[in-house]
């Protein structure tokens, strides 16, 4: 008891004491009992927000298509209605008793393809599980003693691996609570954000792309990305007539007019020593010989992007030390065009002059003053439009002005466009024969004729390929008709595989994990782009921090490495932390996804929720990603013979820049909770 009570009732007279001694004994008494007894806690009366599953969004008390919930036939007023694959963590910190629930496949689901299985962990061990339910199959009930259980996990798995219409219903689902504890709904159990990457040293390194190929005639741009103490100095021996390096920047401008490979050996110095790499010119029709790094507005600001934002990524770009490892596009998204959907002022306006250029928009007073702002940091930039009439977002694109715009974008001195599908449905469909400020914009996305879906990116390629600049030539279409098969032909250098990413692990885990198909496709030159990065501060216009969990960022950066994508950091760089900067500058890491041999990661080896990534490097050695998508740690072995491999080999943790010694076979280690283990093995 504390001390410093006691001598209150010493003091109280007689009496008045005695009743004061009773009083609050009784009531103490009276709490004491009160929070031993068990209260109930409807599993709808927690914020649902917290869900994760693969399609639609959790409902509280309503099935994942918003119906009664109904299972057997029975109707539940109370309960959870969402969709497999999901996950709800609940922290209990041991004041649970029990969690009961009647659980199955909504009535809701008319066809018999739904398979479900519902399971309930604590702290990591599988507490209980449902049979295998399918549609039609009723309702299972459960009740499960959680005594001392911190963390709780409601998961609905989907057994056959094809979600399709597994809507599952947790129904009258409620906890027995002790203590007056309230349950918190996470949407991930806590993990410690660790910090992998090894500090750059004060030692000049070289890092970024040791290859670049470019056009003859083409202006040529490349940044020597070095870490280490500044002043830093630079030099290049055997650089090309026509090329010239400055010391002081390490920028090597110019141009080639003779079609030739050129093997130059850069140098970067400074007072703590010096340190060279070799580095190949590659002057022929080819450019983007490593897969493109840089940023790009849209996963951070979408329709609010403006000039001034683009200026500060670029800056932080520089100021962050990110440029030091390679990170070199600055790519303005959708937004700096007038758009006729909406009523702001600063995006209203002509789409076009009189003689049919384009028009930015008032927030982008000057598209040449923007390119040389980002040209002046050593940086490139980039651009984005539409083939047909409109964009996405409903501002102005390039249908019938192909040409026009693609030579404005070298005028102004772009040196990347993205070129997306959205409107030109409507022109595939033949719904679009009046003029293009007609808005009749709706999207389907999904011609099924390859000949029509590959046209707008023939003519813009060819449009491109005209123009006396390298333009990086993205397409965006969402994969459709395999556009990995094609995109080559109509001169893309990389083409989106699937739609837009979202930063939930549902998303980034099933693009990431679905690319083997396009995989063979992709080489020097013509990338397959999964879409762009969901680390740091993202959120379309309304800022948030990534709502993947530490080692789910782990995972999808080593992950886009293996499979050679393009890296567009989607986060505000001006409010980078230190764990997202840690991230984005891992050179060993990085240095996978820039491997000159070009070659994507396929999977090797795949059972349950686990997946082995090889991807065969310049070196002969072999990148390889030990990824776990289940919800708990797990060991994951991988055998020499599953890459190809035999033998004594040595093994190196990439992200922590460690070499982990000789192995034999085979090499297995404990894998968190959606992470990765990165090594390159030889
Ligand atoms: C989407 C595209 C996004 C973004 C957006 C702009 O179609 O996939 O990456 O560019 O349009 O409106």
């Amino acid at each position: 008891m504390n001390s410093k009570i006691l001598p209150r009732f010493k003091c109280l007279p007689g009496r008045a004491g005695q009743w004061t001694l009773m009083i609050t004994g009784g009531l103490l008494f009276f709490l004491a009992a009160g929070a031993s007894k068990a209260a109930t806690i409807w599993l709808d009366d927690l914020d649902l927000g917290a869900v994760n599953q693969s399609w639609g969004d959790p409902h509280k008390n309503r099935s994942v298509e918003d119906h009664p919930l109904t299972l057997g036939g029975q109707v539940f007023d109370r309960g959870l209605g969402t969709h497999a694959e999901s996950t709800l963590y609940v922290r209990l910190e041991g004041n649970a008793k029990s969690f009961s629930a009647t659980v199955g496949v909504d009535d809701e689901v008319q066809s018999n393809a739904a398979t479900v299985q519902f399971q309930i962990y604590g702290d990591n061990h599988l507490l209980w599980q449902s049979r295998v339910l399918h549609s039609g199959d009723g309702a299972q009930t459960c009740n499960v003693v959680l005594k001392g259980v911190q963390i709780l996990l409601l998961k609905v798995d989907d057994p056959s691996g094809d979600i399709s219409f597994a809507h599952a219903d947790w129904a009258a689902a409620s906890f027995e609570m002790a203590n007056g504890f309230r349950p918190v709904t996470l949407s991930s159990p806590d993990e410690v954000a660790q910090i992998l990457t090894p500090a750059p040293r004060a030692k000049p390194r070289i890092n970024g792309a040791a290859i670049q190929g470019v056009r003859p005639g083409s202006p040529f741009l490349y940044t020597i990305a070095a870490t280490g103490e500044r002043p830093m100095t630079f030099s290049a021996k055997h650089l090309p007539d026509g090329l010239s390096l400055d010391p002081l920047t390490g920028r090597i401008t110019g141009t080639l007019n003779q079609l030739g490979t050129y093997q130059v050996t850069l140098k970067a110095k400074n007072r703590r020593g010096s340190s060279t790499r070799s580095f190949t010119i590659v002057v022929g029709s080819q450019i983007a010989l490593t897969p493109p790094m840089g940023w790009n507005s849209w996963n951070c600001f979408a329709g609010a992007v403006s000039e001034d934002k683009v200026k500060a990524a670029a800056k932080a770009l520089v100021d962050s030390g990110l440029a030091d490892h390679g990170w070199t596009y600055v790519n303005v998204d959708d937004f700096w065009q007038n758009n006729y959907r909406t009523k702001d002022p600063t995006l209203r306006g002509p789409y076009r002059d009189a003689q049919g250029n384009i028009q930015p928009n008032a927030r982008f007073p000057d598209m040449k003053g923007l390119a040389d702002y980002i040209h002046s940091l050593g940086l490139k930039a980039g651009l984005y439009s539409s083939p047909g009439p409109w964009t996405c977002g409903g501002c102005a694109g390039s249908w019938r002005h192909e040409a026009q715009d693609a030579a404005q974008d070298a005028a102004w001195g772009f040196d990347y466009l993205k070129y997306d599908w959205c409107s030109y449905e409507d022109v595939a469909q033949g719904k679009v024969h009046s003029s293009p400020d007609l808005p009749t914009w709706q999207s389907s996305h999904g011609t099924n004729d390859t000949a029509v879906a590959s046209y707008p990116y023939n003519v813009m390629g060819l449009c491109l390929r005209a123009q006396p600049r390298d333009i990086f030539y993205s397409l965006c279409q969402y994969g459709m008709r395999d556009v990995w098969k094609w995109g080559e032909s109509v001169q893309g250098n990389a083409w989106r595989t699937t739609g837009d990413i979202n930063d939930s692990w549902s998303s980034m885990s099933r693009i990431g994990f679905s690319q083997d198909p396009a995989a063979p496709y992709a080489g020097p030159g013509h990338w397959n782009d999964p879409d762009m990065l969901v680390v740091g501060k993202v959120g379309w216009g309304h800022l948030h921090p990534t709502r993947l969990t530490p080692n789910e960022q782990y995972t999808h950066i080593s992950l886009w490495c293996l499979l050679s994508a393009p890296l567009l950091i989607g986060c505000d760089l001006t409010q980078l932390d230190p764990f997202t900067l840690n991230l984005l500058e891992n050179d060993e890491v990085l240095a996978v996804d820039q491997d000159i041999l070009g070659r994507e990661a396929t999977t090797v080896w795949k059972e349950g929720t686990e997946r082995i990534y090889a991807k065969p490097l310049s070196d002969g050695s072999k990148a390889v990603g030990l990824f776990n998508l289940g919800e708990t740690p797990t060991q994951i072995k991988v055998t020499w013979t599953e890459l190809g491999l035999k033998g004594k080999l040595h093994v190196r943790d990439l992200w922590r820049q460690k070499d982990l010694g000789r192995h034999k076979d085979s090499y297995t280690v404990t894998v968190p909770r959606h992470g990765v283990a990165l090594f390159k093995v030889w």
